[in-house]
């Protein structure tokens, strides 16, 4: 278990300021849960953290270890996604054979209901 993790961090995506030194730190333990309206900055604080986004200033801190400058599958950190699904417009079918069947037409494929 961890015993704190810190953060203050900014994203810009061109000139649109998204965080602003949004600061926090959290402690073994505890259940945090970032609520605000959509488009507020919750999933970009979270692609912060978990390394899938680069911030435009700040740092992150895992107890004794900076965190920020590591890509993800080091920081240890797991996250699921609003939208799981790489290919929601697809059939579980399709998006399992999508990579195989490139160049197959897509009449050859199973019908969505079979899988
Ligand atoms: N990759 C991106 N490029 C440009 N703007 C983005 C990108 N990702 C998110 N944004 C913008 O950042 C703001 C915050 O988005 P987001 O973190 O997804 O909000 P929330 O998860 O709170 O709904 C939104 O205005 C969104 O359009
Ligand atoms: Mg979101």
């Amino acid at each position: 278990m961890i015993d704190r993790l810190r953060f203050k961090l900014s994203k810009h995506f061109g000139a649109k300021n998204v965080l602003d030194d949004f600061a926090l730190e959290v402690h073994g333990g505890e259940f945090v849960t970032f609520l605000g309206p959509s488009g507020c900055g919750k999933s970009t604080a979270l692609n912060l953290l978990a390394g899938l986004l680069q911030p435009t200033a700040g740092e992150i801190w895992l107890d004794d270890e900076r965190l920020d400058p590591l890509p993800p599958e080091r920081r240890g950190f797991g996250m699921v996604f609003q939208h799981y699904e790489l290919f929601p417009h697809l059939s579980g079918s399709r998006r399992a054979t999508r990579r195989s069947c490139r160049g197959v037409s897509s009449s050859a494929w199973p019908s969505r209901g079979r899988w």
